[in-house]
């Protein structure tokens, strides 16, 4: 194992999840296992098969006869849940199709093909694991390929696997697709909370737009390890598409874990901080994670969506006056980032970000 990197912008090199499941162990290694040491962290909250994520249908925010009660809606998803699954978004089938097809059969070439892609040490970016700081750390189950996408200027090509050959194509359409989406989606959002300007929405035509691909392989002991630990993203938004057909994905909601069933289609929408800063707290970034199978792997195509870097990152002005004190900082998208990969991994990165 090498030393522990200076911050969190890099990660440890560890083996590949799918390589060790490949193996057929009966029992998952010590690495892995989150319930055992007196910190249980899988049972910290309980399960509740009776909750459900709202929908959001954007036809219908689209459509002026009916965006009122669906902005009614939108406002509730984002207070109350800050996920949600969006329906008749606009992307065509095909783009989403295409985009699972992709990465499945990235994830499906050989090990040593896929290091041609390799993270480089100093950065998350490429093949391989994510936030792996210290060699006694509980690990993921978990393997994944992260890349810039937009802007174009921010893509580092050698990092861009060319096998399966259309993979590069494919992404380079999705992550437009996904611009779009978002650009409309937030202003939505902003209309929900009552601001009328499209500064914040528009700031995201100049977002950065960053895509984790995600394998979750089959695992012997699923009860005892986490795809993905309990985390909220950084992002302003993030657009989740789920390529399998039983769920693994769950969210906190009244301290209880709510799986999202995917539906072919749809996206998964979730608040990100950025956000949660700008909306002064009133949405909130939602804790989530990622729970394995069995029998089943299973991939996720996240993308995480910045507004510009140009967009300084605090409480709206509009939601802040007599009686509504702002309840966060406000920082440069520099001074935002410098916080996030300096953190202190036992606080929550969002109360650093409160005034
Ligand atoms: C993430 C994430 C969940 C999933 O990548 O930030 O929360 O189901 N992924 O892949
Ligand atoms: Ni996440």
């Amino acid at each position: 194992m090498d030393s522990t990197p200076a911050n969190l912008k890099s990660s440890l090199s560890v083996p590949s999840v799918q390589e060790l499941a490949s193996q057929r162990p009966e029992r998952v290694p010590a690495r892995y296992i989150r319930d055992q040491d007196g910190d249980d962290i899988i049972a910290t909250y309980p399960f509740d098969p009776s909750l459900h994520v709202p929908f959001i249908d954007m036809a219908k925010l689209v459509n002026a006869d009916t965006q009122q009660h669906e902005l009614q809606k939108l406002h509730l998803a984002c207070k109350d849940w800050g996920v949600f699954q969006l329906i008749n978004h606009g992307i065509p089938s095909t783009s989403l199709r295409n985009m699972g097809n992709q990465v499945q059969r990235f994830f499906e070439l050989p090990l040593q093909e896929k290091k041609r892609w390799a993270q480089r040490s100093g950065s998350l970016e490429g093949y391989g694991q994510a936030f792996v700081t210290s060699a006694d750390q509980k690990l993921d189950w978990n393997d994944m390929i992260f890349l810039k996408c937009l802007p174009i200027q921010n893509r580092k090509s050698d990092l861009w696997p060319q096998n399966p050959p259309e993979f590069r194509e494919t992404l380079e359409i999705y992550s437009e697709d996904i611009r779009e989406v978002t650009i409309s989606l937030v202003k939505f959002i902003t209309m929900s909370l009552g601001l009328q300007d499209t500064q914040i929405s528009e700031s995201f035509r100049e977002g950065l737009y960053e895509i984790r691909m995600n394998c979750y392989p089959p695992c012997p002991e699923p009860e005892r390890v986490l795809g993905i630990v309990p985390h909220a993203d950084n992002s302003g938004i993030t657009l989740l598409l789920d390529c399998a057909d039983f769920p693994g994905l769950q969210f906190l909601k009244d301290k209880k874990w709510v799986n999202v069933e995917p539906i072919e289609g749809a996206i998964v929408a979730n608040i990100g901080q950025i956000i949660e800063v700008m909306s002064n707290g009133i949405y909130k970034a939602p804790e989530h994670r990622a729970v394995v199978n069995k029998l089943k792997g299973r991939f996720s195509i996240v993308t995480f969506c910045y507004p510009s870097p140009h967009m300084a990152i605090g409480p709206s002005d509009k939601l802040i006056g007599e009686g509504n004190a702002a309840i966060f900082k406000k920082l440069t998208h520099a001074e935002y980032f410098s916080k996030f990969f300096n953190r202190d991994l036992d606080e929550l990165f969002i109360d650093s970000l409160r005034v």
